[in-house]
């Protein structure tokens, strides 16, 4: 203590913290971010679609950490120079690969301020619970599902699927599977997906006690969708052999072509066996954003659960999506056993309205709904509503151009936003032609003139453009059919064969 009676700090046992020492240098800083965010953003058409890593920025990027630290400046300096030249490619208008939303500028800056709040969203008396309830109620409508059901906000579909088929295979178990073990049943479960359900589905499948192979695969009709008859013989049979059948998972928008199983139809057949309908409308169900392309789903509003991404269709930033169960009491049941330490009070912060922390198996939860509340607010829900729609026309336009071009070939029919399609040569036997299309979609990556993925369609590899870009215009289709021909002809030249 000092003459003034100040405390003075012994350099020696000096408290630490994380804050800047110096605020107005970290206010600089920040204003840079912003402009290099507006830069990238603005100008994220003349770049490249897409280019790998140097081999300097991964040695770079690869670096380990520093015992002392060099300063956020400096960290920011190799940002700029190593880590934001290149991105995933999602973000620009000609990436057209698996499911990506591009994300947007107003929603990156509502991640910074919700990383800057950082609450843990598990349940409380605070903002971040409120603004996630009004986000879920929006998606509830987005699926025509009423007020009184469950929903909640989680990193992905795949994790979305997963809540939902823990809720599904309690509710239909007897005894909850969660709190007994599966050997309480005594008998083996089984779910039923079409062929072309996503592989997220397994994976839940797995986690669930039910595994893999526990996922009936039913076969699909000419547009890639279940079959119903083979549904009902695929549930008899396991009925007559002992296996307990659960949960139908119906898809809205498959990740290979974008069909829509019949949502009515398997709604008919779980309501007859008494099995719980999920649909899992990764992307598919944004189609209820838009009244002319509702009818597309109908019967998703009739479901036990659904799964959807928010983070592909409705373009917010990675990763959101949500999983929305009917009925509240089975969405809580496998994730509610009992906790002393979270109890929640009358008043103070232990408070509010949500308890989060029952519907997921996550406790500790990020303020994923702020970038949502924060996109929908500025730009309302009837710009989604013709986003969504344009991505749909797009579709259409590509698949035309396609169907219009003597050098390629669509591969499936376009349902909704996805468009298969490959480079044809007579000359060439299937292997042969596998092998142009794959070498086609590389260059097409590598020359960074877009970014369509790839996929097997009944055994042929194809080309996959998925329209859930904001950023895309018709132009840029052009391009990738242009830059298809171009291509397809040179390494069909290249591979001898005229
Ligand atoms: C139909 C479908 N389901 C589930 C998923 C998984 O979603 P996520 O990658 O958000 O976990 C995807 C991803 O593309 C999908 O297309």
């Amino acid at each position: 203590v000092d003459v003034d009676g100040e405390e003075t700090l012994d350099p020696q046992n000096a408290e630490e913290t994380l804050d800047p020492q110096d605020w107005e240098a970290m206010r600089r800083l920040g204003h840079r971010m912003v402009d290099e965010v507006i830069a990238y953003h603005r100008e994220i058409g003349e770049r490249p679609a897409w280019k790998a890593p140097d081999a300097e920025s991964i040695s770079a990027m690869r670096t380990a950490f520093p015992r002392e630290g060099e300063g956020a400046e400096s960290v920011f300096r190799e940002f700029v120079e190593h880590v934001l030249p290149f991105p995933y490619g999602n973000i620009h208008p000609r990436a057209w690969g698996w499911v990506n939303g591009t994300g947007t500028t107003e929603a990156a800056y509502a991640d910074m301020l919700a990383a800057a709040m950082n609450p843990n969203v598990w349940a409380g008396q605070h903002a971040a619970p409120h603004i996630e309830a009004t986000v879920l109620d929006f998606v509830k409508s987005v699926v025509g599902f009423g007020d009184t059901a469950s929903a909640v906000l989680v990193s992905g579909a795949s994790t979305a699927n997963l809540v939902c088929l823990a809720a599904g295979r309690d509710a239909t178990a007897g005894e909850a599977p969660s709190r007994t073990g599966l050997h309480a049943l005594g008998v083996p479960m089984a779910m039923y997906a079409s062929e072309q359900v996503h592989n997220s589905v397994h994976k839940a499948a797995g986690l669930l006690g039910i595994g893999w192979e526990g996922v009936r695969s039913i076969p699909v009709d000419d547009g890639y969708r279940m079959d119903i008859g083979h549904l009902e013989q695929a549930i008899d049979a396991d009925l007559q052999n002992g296996v307990r059948p659960t949960c139908v998972i119906a898809t809205a928008g498959t990740v290979n072509t974008g069909a829509i199983d019949d949502l009515d139809a398997i709604a008919d057949v779980c309501a007859r066996y008494d099995l719980w309908m999920h649909v899992d409308g990764a992307f598919g169900a944004m189609a209820g954003l838009s009244d002319t392309l509702r009818p597309l789903v109908h019967g998703i509003e009739r479901a036990d659960s659904v799964a959807l991404d928010l983070h592909k269709w409705l373009y917010v930033p990675i990763g959101v999506a949500c999983a929305l169960v009917k009925d509240a009491a089975a969405h809580r049941a496998p994730f509610s056993p009992p906790a002393s330490y979270l109890t929640r009070l009358d008043r103070g912060v232990a408070s509010g309205p949500e308890n989060f922390s029952v519907l997921s198996p996550e406790l500790t939860r990020p303020f994923r709904a702020l970038k949502v509340w924060f996109s929908l607010r500025t730009h309302g829900t009837a710009r989604y509503a013709r986003l969504v729609e344009q991505n749909v026309e797009q579709a259409r336009y590509l698949a035309g151009r396609i169907t219009g071009s003597a050098d390629l070939e669509l591969m499936a029919p376009v349902a909704l936003n996805v468009v298969c399609y490959r480079f044809r040569a007579d000359g060439l036997d299937a292997i042969a032609l596998d092998a142009l299309n794959r070498e086609l979609l590389l260059q097409i990556q590598e020359s960074g003139t877009a970014v369509p993925s790839s996929t097997v369609l009944r055994g042929a590899f194809v080309l996959r453009c998925a329209m859930t870009n904001h950023r895309t215009k018709r132009s840029d289709l052009d391009r990738l059919v242009d830059a298809s021909v171009r291509i397809g002809r040179e390494i069909l030249l290249g591979a001898g064969v005229d």
